[in-house]
């Protein structure tokens, strides 16, 4: 098997060129974020085949200093470099320069490799995005044609039309797909967006619309929080992803307010077929509204800045459950992560809190609640000494903390005990306290 080193910052490119080295050419391929960490990889492995580079990476002129290397080395390893050009050229360099061309490095890659144009051919690389089948669940329509992967022989799969663009179709065709295990719908990759934002819109329709009782809504809401989490992350915020949060956003208050008893609505949230991304998110903001409300804290954006920093603080760890479970030091060190998972979870709350700075619309110093929603002021690692930290972000935390353990419970079941309790011990300051007497009222309140 082949073995290929990538260095691609651009993560869609990498995500692209990853599945498809992977997929299509069988090449065992690693990841590297720059010349250096690649050269200290080369320096111990040196039968490495090829090496496929940005030409700069975070202004280190990583072509440059790989060929170089190569050179210096007597290496004969391959080098793509995308875009630019080096500054000396060899018999194993080629230069690609339009460096999103991710079709050209595959097949270039495959004639370096020896890989045969006609196997590649017969393998097609994949032209279709794959889109969860219960989205549809949430459509009457889809504004482009919709195919189902079926499996030819080992390596090879074929695509076959089951939604005509504009069709109508029912909720129960698509249970029929789902009861046979179809998980993945798949659309053509150029519609993708154009579809993300079709579904983004009726989403919105959805959620807003007065017909919904509670446990449709949250169902609804659900939903939409996995697809619009998935969105910005793949895309970044543009118009339709935001106006999808600010609408599940909006939802979490109004859904508070209108509730009478917390330990009801928590229930609602806690019992829906709902994802626990979501759940967390939305508990942790039902949970820190309500503290909030007990301690009569003067802020009038306080719900809107939890509900937004609950949407928003786990938001690096997408699809990562494993990962948001962690809630300090000694458990992040158990976990036995990987190098990368382990630097994800280190720097989630301040990554996250970056990430929100682009959200125009949510209210200022929620990026602030983020940053310190594992106690760090610096939004790395964790902490229990959150006394210097603002009263909002105590509560979140707090909040947060109470919400994983309940469930923790949940999924695990056991005795129950007292969650408070390991609260006190855990952030064992008096304003702390203070917060955390005020989340017992309102628990004992409302029993
Ligand atoms: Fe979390
Ligand atoms: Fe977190």
């Amino acid at each position: 098997m082949a073995q290929v080193i990538l260095i691609e910052s651009n993560k869609t490119m990498n995500d692209l060129l990853s599945i498809n080295l992977t997929t299509y050419l069988g090449v065992d391929l690693i990841h590297r974020k720059n010349a250096q960490e690649a050269l200290n990889l080369l320096a111990i492995l040196p039968s490495i085949d090829l090496i496929i580079t940005n030409t700069q990476v975070e202004g280190e002129d990583s072509a440059n200093l790989i060929n170089s290397y190569l050179i210096e080395n007597n290496l004969e390893i391959s080098l793509i470099v995308l875009g630019g050009k080096l500054a000396q050229s060899t018999d194993h360099s080629v230069t690609i320069q339009n460096d999103k061309d991710w079709e050209k490095v595959i097949s270039t890659s495959a004639k370096i490799l020896g890989i045969n144009e006609e196997v590649l051919a017969k393998k097609a690389i994949p032209d279709y995005v794959q889109v969860p089948a219960r989205y549809f669940l949430n459509l009457e329509s889809c504004n482009c044609d919709v195919f189902i992967r079926i499996k030819k022989s080992a390596t090879e799969f074929q695509y076959v039309k089951r939604i005509h663009n504009g069709d109508q179709f029912s909720k129960d065709s698509i249970m029929r797909y789902m009861d046979q295990g179809l998980e993945f719908f798949h659309v053509p990759k150029e519609h993708h967006k154009n579809f993300a934002i079709f579904l983004s819109n009726k989403l919105v329709d959805k959620i807003d619309s007065p017909l919904l009782n509670e446990t449709q809504k949250i169902q609804i809401m659900g939903e939409s929080y996995d697809i619009a989490t998935k969105e910005i992350m793949n895309y970044g915020f543009n118009s339709e992803t935001i106006q999808l949060t600010d609408t599940i956003i909006d939802n979490m208050v109004k859904n508070f307010e209108k509730s009478p008893e917390m330990s009801n609505l928590l229930h609602k949230v806690i019992n829906s077929k709902t994802g626990t991304a979501y759940q967390r998110s939305h508990m942790t903001s039902v949970v820190a509204c309500e503290v909030i409300k007990n301690l009569k804290l003067p802020d009038p954006l306080a719900n809107e800045k939890m509900a937004f920093a609950a949407f928003f603080h786990d938001i690096m760890l997408n699809d990562r459950d494993d990962l948001s479970k962690i809630n300090s030091f000694e458990e992040l060190e158990k976990s036995q992560l990987s190098e990368e998972d382990w630097d994800l979870v280190f720097n989630h709350a301040n990554l996250a809190s970056q990430l929100i700075k682009n959200h125009n619309e949510a209210p200022v110093g929620t990026d602030e609640i983020i940053r310190h929603h594992h106690g760090a002021f610096n939004g790395k690692g964790f902490s229990n000494a959150i006394e210097k930290l603002p009263d909002l972000s105590k509560v979140f935390i707090i909040a947060h903390h109470f919400v994983l353990e309940l469930i923790k419970f949940k999924e695990n079941g056991g005795e129950p005990k007292p969650v408070t309790e390991e609260l006190f011990k855990r952030y064992p300051s008096a304003d702390a306290a203070i917060i955390i007497k005020a989340l017992e009222r309102t628990l004992k309140k409302k029993k």
